[in-house]
């Protein structure tokens, strides 16, 4: 499993947090930023992520701000994108297992680092279903972006 991964200020502890934690469990991390915290942008992060992603078929995506909801948002505009905010671990496992997540935002500032830690590993360790229906749902979502 690869995963590109980034952050703004306010979810920058955080997001260090977890890159051990991704380092423990084998995984291959690209660190895109930030690296203090320093005041920044994070459309500007969630940007280079989204892209390195929908570019590395198969790569995942991790963004960390605030509360995850912008990195969300903006991550979201990226064409091939399935960027989800889930709030804890049923929603990390059914944003892959019915909606094919492919980027997960996080947030820094609304629960603790250990909390951020656990919704992580449900992500990581769901698969999306393989179920015909939920297969039709995430295609009905890939063709309104070909429109
Ligand atoms: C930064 O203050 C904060 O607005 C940002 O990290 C994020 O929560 C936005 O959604």
């Amino acid at each position: 499993m690869k995963f590109y991964i980034g952050s703004d200020h306010a979810g920058f502890r955080t997001k260090e947090t977890l890159k051990k934690r991704l380092a423990g469990m084998k995984v291959r991390i690209v660190d895109m930023g930030a690296f203090d915290e320093e005041r920044s942008d994070y459309p500007d992060f969630a940007k280079k992520v989204s892209q390195a992603v929908v570019n590395d078929k198969g790569s995942f995506g991790l963004l960390v701000c605030g509360t995850g909801i912008g990195m969300c948002i903006a991550a979201n505009k990226v064409r091939g994108v399935r960027a989800a905010n889930p709030f804890d671990e049923y929603t990390a496992a059914v944003a892959r297992e019915h909606n094919s997540a492919n980027v997960i935002c996080l947030g820094g500032r609304t629960y603790k680092a250990s909390k951020a830690q656990r919704i992580l590993d449900a992500f990581i360790t769901s698969k999306p279903s393989r179920e015909k229906r939920h297969r039709r749902r995430v295609e009905k979502i890939c063709e309104m972006e070909r429109r």
